[in-house]
């Protein structure tokens, strides 16, 4: 009951999400998504998503509080991704939660996205072994981060130097006549197929590349190349096996890496979080080969890996838990905060 009550916005992309944290309990997690309005273009279209953004604002902060049985006077803070994402987008959860910390008279936490999507898991595993290894997959982002202190210090590993994996499964999905976004459909598809029968290429994994930055671009390529091959000759494509073996050269190289910078900084927590570490087969793998490595693995319910204003919450509870200063009060938003 003592604990502080922290009030969190995340719009950094197409969903609106409001949470509520006490502690480490979550009270609510409300969310809307613009998702639907941005099918029809095959992503996120940064101007829609901002509008969107500015109608299901408020109604959602009232369905928050009605959620948690609490009202607007009870919040002790405030806290809101500053990014990385989309300018248009964090602009509207900045100016809300400024004018809540404001009317309000409650410092405001300007947080970093990616370590929001770490704090998340602490609501449902409890308090994070620190240092832990995080493996971050979603449509925007695919980062490994070092987190020897989530409060104060968390160390990019390394990261995708194209595109995300979220954006490679969607990009698949399209070349296979799948919906956007591609994630849910190929993890489908895929459990019928055979995940060996095509071997698709796994990005920077040679004796000379970087350890721990992915590349999904060529992969990407190289399923759409094998589909148009078939197609050319005017053979039927087997969906299955190609949603499986594409959704095992991810899993593969996001799980051997994560073990590997795991194992070579002496790590022996891995947390998953993220829209893909939804996907089955990735959450399996890693399982997999965590449990042979000896380190303890943690992976947050999907709801709570996808985007959500729960996972800034619970960031903002631990920075005011660890007595971290609040931002000033003209915090702005920062697409491409490291
Ligand atoms: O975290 P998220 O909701 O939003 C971003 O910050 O991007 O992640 C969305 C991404 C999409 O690319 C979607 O295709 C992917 O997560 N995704 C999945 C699965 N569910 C969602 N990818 C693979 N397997 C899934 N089951
Ligand atoms: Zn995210």
């Amino acid at each position: 009951r003592n604990e502080p009550l922290v009030l969190g916005f995340e719009t950094s992309c197409d969903e609106t999400g409001v949470g509520l944290v006490r502690g480490q309990t979550l009270l609510a997690d409300a969310l809307a998504t613009s998702m639907a309005e941005h099918e029809r273009f095959g992503g996120v279209v940064p101007e829609i998503a901002s509008r969107a953004h500015l109608e299901a604002m408020v109604p959602t902060v009232h369905r928050a509080l009605a959620e948690a049985g609490v009202q607007a006077s009870d919040v002790d803070a405030v806290a809101v991704t500053a990014g990385p994402g989309l300018t248009g987008a964090l602009l509207v959860g900045l100016a809300a939660a400024k004018a809540y910390a404001l009317a309000l008279d409650k410092p405001l936490y300007g947080v970093n996205h990616l370590a929001a999507h770490v704090a998340v898991d602490e609501l449902q595993h409890g308090r994070l072994a620190e240092p832990s290894m995080a493996l971050l997959v979603s449509g925007g982002h695919s980062s490994l981060l070092l987190v020897p202190d989530l409060a104060r210090e968390v160390r990019s590993m390394g990261r995708t130097i194209d595109d995300a994996a979220g954006e490679a499964f969607d990009k698949v999905a399209r070349v296979l006549g799948m919906p956007f976004p591609g994630g849910p459909p190929i993890d489908r598809a895929a459990r019928e197929g055979d995940p060996t029968a095509i071997d698709f290429p796994r990005g920077l994994t040679g004796p000379r590349d970087a350890p721990y930055d992915f590349s999904f671009s060529g992969l990407k390529t190289a399923v759409a190349r094998w589909v148009e091959a078939r197609q050319r000759a005017g053979e039927p494509v087997p969906v299955a096996d190609v949603a499986a073996s594409f959704q095992e050269a991810v899993a593969d190289v996001l799980t051997a890496k994560a073990v590997r910078a795991c194992r070579d900084a002496g790590i022996d927590h891995l947390v998953l979080g993220g829209g893909v570490a939804a996907n089955s087969r990735l959450r399996a793998l890693a399982e997999e080969r965590c449990a042979a490595a000896g380190i303890v693995l943690r992976v947050p319910s999907p709801r709570l890996c996808t985007d959500n204003g729960a996972m800034v919450a619970a960031l903002g509870s631990r920075l005011v838990e660890a007595g971290i200063p609040p931002s000033a009060p003209d915090v702005g938003a920062d697409s491409s905060l490291p």
